[in-house]
């Protein structure tokens, strides 16, 4: 049986998972309540599987669009569907409005997942009937070149439907990890937000020009990150390992956390000076291009990394 997955909500995230999706051979269904979106969807992802064919990351990207369709309704969108991924805007309002409308509607086996990146299930699932089928399957962008994905149930998830989802993620070829309690932003954004406010604080206060803290995680943390995490990083920067790291340099991160610029607003200046650093890296209308690149960029790391 050719299993489908419908996509309620067809802009960025929404293409990410039909190439996931399609790449690993099921069918794609994607609904967008603005007009024409669904269909311009299936467009920018045959784009982008275009892009991995020419890099070798796909044997046939005619295949996989083969696979992709855009619907009217939400309805048919669900028609038939073997799993469900919600991917609309990022409030409570908005998911709970389409939680409630594909509770109604999806029959009870199917699971409903929903990209949100900050908002825990529990927000917006509570009061519905089949709140044990729903559950967060936060992907990274783009989720078929960065395979992290964020699995997080809220406490009224089943464990079937939590099973289910690591299962899934793990046959399409991402790299799930599962939350053992809800928190606001999960794991992924909670790190990136900590090192992005501080730097957007040095910006802010003067301490480096935009270009500089950019240069500093490209050419710096950057590098080691792309191939370990910041344990492992640790753990070879002292000759007897972590501990002995710890015992050296942890007073220097305590000192360090207290001055952070981590639960800062971003200053206008600091906006305006990031946003003139990346204009005159990439005009406005070179952006798409640009999402090709890093694309091609990742694909020579993943083509790298498999050792
Ligand atoms: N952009 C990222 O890097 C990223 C990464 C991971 C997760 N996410 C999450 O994925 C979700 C979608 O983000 P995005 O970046 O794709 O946003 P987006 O604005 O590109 O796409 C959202 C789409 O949902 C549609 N939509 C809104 N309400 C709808 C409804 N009721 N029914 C059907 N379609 C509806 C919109 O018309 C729009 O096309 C958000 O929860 C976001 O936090 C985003």
């Amino acid at each position: 049986m050719t299993k489908r997955i419908a996509l309620i909500g067809s802009g960025l995230i929404g293409c990410g998972w039909a190439v996931v999706f399609s790449r690993a051979g099921w069918d794609v269904a994607f609904h967008d309540i603005k007009p024409g979106r669904a269909d311009q969807a299936v467009e920018d992802t045959k784009a982008s599987l275009e892009n991995l064919e020419s890099c070798g990351f796909l044997e046939s990207a005619a295949d996989c669009a083969q696979h992709l369709f855009s619907v009217k309704s939400l309805d048919a969108a669900i028609e038939g569907a073997t799993f469900v991924q919600e991917n609309v805007l990022e409030t409570p309002e908005e998911k709970l409005t389409v939680f409630e409308e594909l509770d109604r509607k999806v029959p009870k086996d199917v699971t409903l997942g929903s990209s949100a990146s900050t908002i825990p299930a529990s927000a917006f699932t509570e009061q519905l009937e089949g709140r044990e089928r729903c559950i967060i399957v936060h992907p990274c962008n783009p989720p078929y070149l960065v395979p992290l994905v964020e699995i997080v149930p809220a406490p009224w998830t089943a464990q079937a439907t939590t099973d289910y989802c690591i299962k899934l993620m793990t046959d399409v070829n991402l790299v799930p990890i599962l939350l053992h309690k809800e928190m606001y932003g999960f794991v992924l954004n909670r790190l990136q937000v900590a090192l992005v406010n501080e730097a957007m604080h040095l910006v802010g206060k003067g301490v480096a020009s935009a270009t500089d803290v950019e240069k500093t995680l490209k050419n710096g943390l950057g590098l080691r990150w792309s191939f370990m995490g910041p344990f492992q990083t640790m753990d070879l920067a002292a000759p007897t390992g972590f501990k002995e790291y710890a015992t050296k340099f942890g007073h220097s991160y305590r000192n360090m956390g207290k001055e952070l610029g981590v639960a800062e607003e971003w200053s206008t200046d600091a906006i305006d000076q990031v946003d003139q650093f990346l204009r005159d890296e990439v005009p406005l209308d070179k952006l798409k291009e640009r999402g090709q690149w890093r694309d091609r960029k990742l694909m020579k790391l993943a083509a790298d990394g498999e050792d």
